[in-house]
């Protein structure tokens, strides 16, 4: 493994360089976190002023679906690390440049690439590694989709593979639901509209997200941690709100360290990944694992000594992370409610004066209904008063179209 052993200067010929593949949130405070350390970051997106942008050493902005563009600006950059933010990448042209000895991707570009497709994952965890998920089919077509949903039986979830944050997703009762539910994975999904994952629904007690590090222990080593488990809660596929810690019965939380353990082994190299399960009573599912900072562990900056995205930044470079969860806490997204660029938010100061509140606001450069533009946070003496909290403050933040 390619890590750094020695930290040079920003912008001096010996510096260690970290390049974002996606700068949005998450890769914006994984930006933060490297920049204390003196490295120097390049951030890449699709569109210009994007989060991380504002953030970093440099910004491109290149289509990174375009694998001959990723690979021209990877060569002009000369990263020490590619780190990729997000699913919708050429992750064949990353395995390829891995393949040639010319890239450190993170955690390893085969992780990126079976994650950025839902078919990669799911049968990596149920065929290969035996993991218990729900009950799934893959189908290309109308009347595939209809034969699987037949024998996955009803309710189902119904998801294009290359999607995230729940877009083009939907729950159905019935074979009558089949057809509509078609046309919104195509007209929901990232890059390939003809093929969907149908997957039985899961009557779970609760979810969580198990972020899960692979750093280097002291004994020179890959040593793997877990983080206390976040709850949360999703709407339409999309999270609104997560906490830390969230209570769970000791067999169930053996049994959720027992999977992370495995995929993340499977996936292999440096850095955290968030691992999503569904609990119920003892029994865990596995769902799916981002090979990066996860949206619903936002909560970590207001609960751990570390918060994901350092220790993210820390375990990637190589040196050794600390998951000691500090206080309770919660998290509460805060949407755009407008369609509109350049919005503004009034209540800041009103938030913040929730107890123990903060906020982050991303600087998105334009806004959407459903777009997350922010987050609140909030710590507390117990679980239930902080989600009270992080949702008050997060509902005393007012976007405004821009006067
Ligand atoms: N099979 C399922 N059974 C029950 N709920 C599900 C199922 N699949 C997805 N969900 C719900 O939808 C959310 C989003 O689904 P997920 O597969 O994580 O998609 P995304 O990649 O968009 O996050 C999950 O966190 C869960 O709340
Ligand atoms: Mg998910």
């Amino acid at each position: 493994m390619n890590t750094p052993r020695i930290f040079g200067t920003p912008l001096a010929p010996n510096a260690t360089k970290v390049m974002l593949l996606g700068s949005g949130e998450l890769g914006k405070e994984v930006i933060i976190a490297l920049q204390r350390l003196g490295v120097e970051v390049i951030a890449v997106d699709r569109y210009p002023n994007a989060p991380g942008h504002q953030v970093a050493h440099r910004a491109h902005v290149i289509n990174m679906t375009d694998g001959a563009a990723l690979a021209a600006l990877i060569e002009q950059e000369q990263p020490d690390l590619v780190v990729p933010e997000i699913e919708a990448i050429a992750t064949d042209a990353l395995a390829a440049l891995e393949q040639a000895g010319k890239i450190t991707c993170i955690p390893t570009a085969r992780a990126a690439q079976l994650t950025m497709n839902r078919e990669g994952i799911r049968r990596l965890a149920a065929e290969t590694l035996g993991l218990a998920t729900s009950p799934y089919r893959f189908a290309s077509s109308l009347t595939e989709l209809q034969a699987a949903t037949a024998e996955i039986g009803f309710p189902c979830v119904i998801k294009p593979v290359m999607s995230s944050s729940g877009k083009g997703q939907s729950k159905i009762d019935s074979a009558a639901e089949v057809a509509a539910a078609w046309d919104y994975a195509a007209a929901g999904s990232r890059v390939d509209a003809g093929r969907v994952i149908v997957e039985g629904f899961i009557d779970f007690d609760y979810e969580i997200t198990l972020l899960t590090v692979r750093s280097i222990g002291a004994d020179g080593q890959i040593q793997t941690q877990f983080c206390d488990p976040i709850g949360h809660v999703q709407v339409q596929g999309d999270y609104v709100e997560s906490w830390q810690p969230c209570a769970m019965q000791p067999l169930a939380l053996e049994r959720a360290r027992e999977i992370a353990a495995k995929v993340t082994a499977d996936l292999g190299g440096l850095g955290l990944f968030g691992v999503e399960l569904f609990v119920k009573g003892d029994m865990v599912w596995f769902s799916e694992v981002s090979p990066r900072p996860h949206d619903t562990g936002m909560v970590t900056m207001a609960t751990q000594v570390q918060s994901e995205f350092e220790l993210h930044a820390k375990a990637i470079l190589g040196l050794p992370v600390n998951v000691t969860l500090r206080t309770p806490g919660a998290s509460a997204v805060i949407y755009g409610q407008h369609d509109a660029v350049g919005i503004a938010f009034e209540g800041v100061a009103a938030a913040l004066a929730v107890p123990g509140s903060d906020i982050r606001l991303f600087g998105k450069p334009e806004s959407f209904a459903r777009r997350r533009m922010g987050v609140a946070l909030a710590s507390a003496a117990d679980v239930d008063t902080a989600r009270q909290h992080a949702k008050q403050a997060a509902a005393l933040v007012q976007p405004r179209r821009a006067k």
